[in-house]
Order: C-alpha cells, then structure tokens, then sequence
C-alpha cells in the first residue's frame, strides 16, 4: 500500500524511531510524556494538548492518513509539545518508550472487535493494560473510553484485579460523563447516535520516585 508522505515538522519519520530515541531532543524540551494510542484524526490529542503545555503528548496511530490529519491539526494549532507517530501501538511501546516513563496513557474508542470470535484482537486486555503499568511513571495514569458497552464493562470487570493499579473515578468502576473532559472524533460520533459513553481512569502507586506532573 502505497503511504502519504507527511511533510510536518509535528510527524516524527519512522527512521527515527527504528531504536529507542531522545524524545526530549524530538520534542525540543524535556516534559512529561503523555502517550495516546490511536489518536485518529487528532481532535482529541490537539484539546488536551492545548490543555496542558507542561506535558509532552506522544499521538500515535497506524492509519496514514490520520497521521496526516493530526499532523496538519497540530500545526495549525500552532502546538509545540504533540509528535505524531505512525506504527503500531504494541511494537512502537516496547522499541521506543522507556519504562516507568509514561506520565498518561490514552486510548479512546479503540476498535471494538463486537464478533464473539473476534475479542481476542481488542487491543486493551487484562494482560496488555498489566504490561502498561510498567511504563507509566508512579502515578501516572490510563485515560481509557469506549462507546461499545461489552467493552467498557469487561475493562471495568479486568481492572480492579490489577494490582499496579487504582480507580481515580472510585467508587464509579466507570462513568458516562466527565467535566471538561475532551472527545474524540468517535466519542462524538456515538454520543450524536444517543450512545453512551465508557470513561475508565486507573492509576498506578505513586510514591516511588516518579511524579504527578
Ligand atoms: C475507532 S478508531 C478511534 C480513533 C480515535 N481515538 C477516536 O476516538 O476518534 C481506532 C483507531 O485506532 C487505531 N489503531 C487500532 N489498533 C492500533 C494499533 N495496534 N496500533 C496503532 N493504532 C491502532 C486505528 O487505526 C484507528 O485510527
């Protein structure tokens, strides 16, 4: 398949991220980092981004032409501190971001995967959110939304038995509404068809080194 070129000094090249890079040299300052998994067109990365300049947001996605949209959105938004990326989510984790590292994961509306016998390549998963702790910093967090409710209910179910972790939305396992909380391009999509929302937001212990942010 034949990629768009993206010429945006937001994309990062695949090149530089064949081993893992500085990414206080990619971004030009050394923030926090924020990671969202498959940030799609990029609405969502670009508010929250605006929100919190004193963080770095890493926007990663596997869809080209998404990249492309993020990128051109990122820039018209004049934001210094989103690199997009394009790979895949898993592979890019274990090559190029550091443990203990992450300040904040997000992944919003991941692919639902609603055949029963096709669960099995949703992306966030009891052992894949594990392998997560251990590159999020102490404290850090996992934003996680979802429109498909057998999808919000099974994280919800999974999480409280991951020990690296705390519900931040406590006593809630989840809720359909959060103040001042952006949406993404598929939140509002779902919302407009009378869907609820699933908000998921986990921590992991602070107290170990790592920072709030
Ligand atoms: C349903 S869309 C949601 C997009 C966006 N987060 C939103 O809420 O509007 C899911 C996105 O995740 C991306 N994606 C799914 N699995 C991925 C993976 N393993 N690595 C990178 N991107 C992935 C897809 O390309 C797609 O853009």
């Amino acid at each position: 398949m034949k990629l768009i070129p993206i010429e945006s000094p937001s994309f990062v090249p695949p090149q530089l991220l064949e081993q893992m890079p500085d990414w206080g040299t990619l971004f030009g300052a050394v923030r926090p980092l924020v990671f969202e998994i498959g940030c799609g067109i990029g609405d969502f990365v670009v508010e929250m981004a605006g929100m919190h300049p004193e963080w770095n947001f890493i926007a990663l996605d596997f869809y080209n032409k998404g990249c492309l949209k993020t990128s051109r959105k990122v820039d018209q938004a004049g934001l210094t501190n989103v690199r997009v990326v394009r790979d895949e989510a898993r592979s890019f984790l274990e090559r190029c971001i550091p443990p203990n590292s992450l300040r904040r994961v997000i992944i919003n509306c991941p692919d639902p995967w609603p055949k029963m016998r096709h669960r099995k390549r949703r992306l966030v998963d009891a052992p894949f959110v594990s392998r997560l702790a251990s590159y999020l910093a102490p404290g850090g967090d996992l934003h996680f939304a979802t429109d498909f409710m057998d999808y919000g209910l099974d994280v919800a179910r999974f999480m409280p038995s991951l020990t690296a972790y705390e519900n931040m939305l406590a006593p809630d396992p989840y809720r359909h509404y959060l103040e001042g909380y952006p949406l993404s391009k598929y939140m509002r999509k779902f919302m407009a068809e009378g869907k609820q929302i699933y908000f998921i937001q986990y921590r992991t212990a602070a107290g170990q080194g790592g920072s709030h942010a």
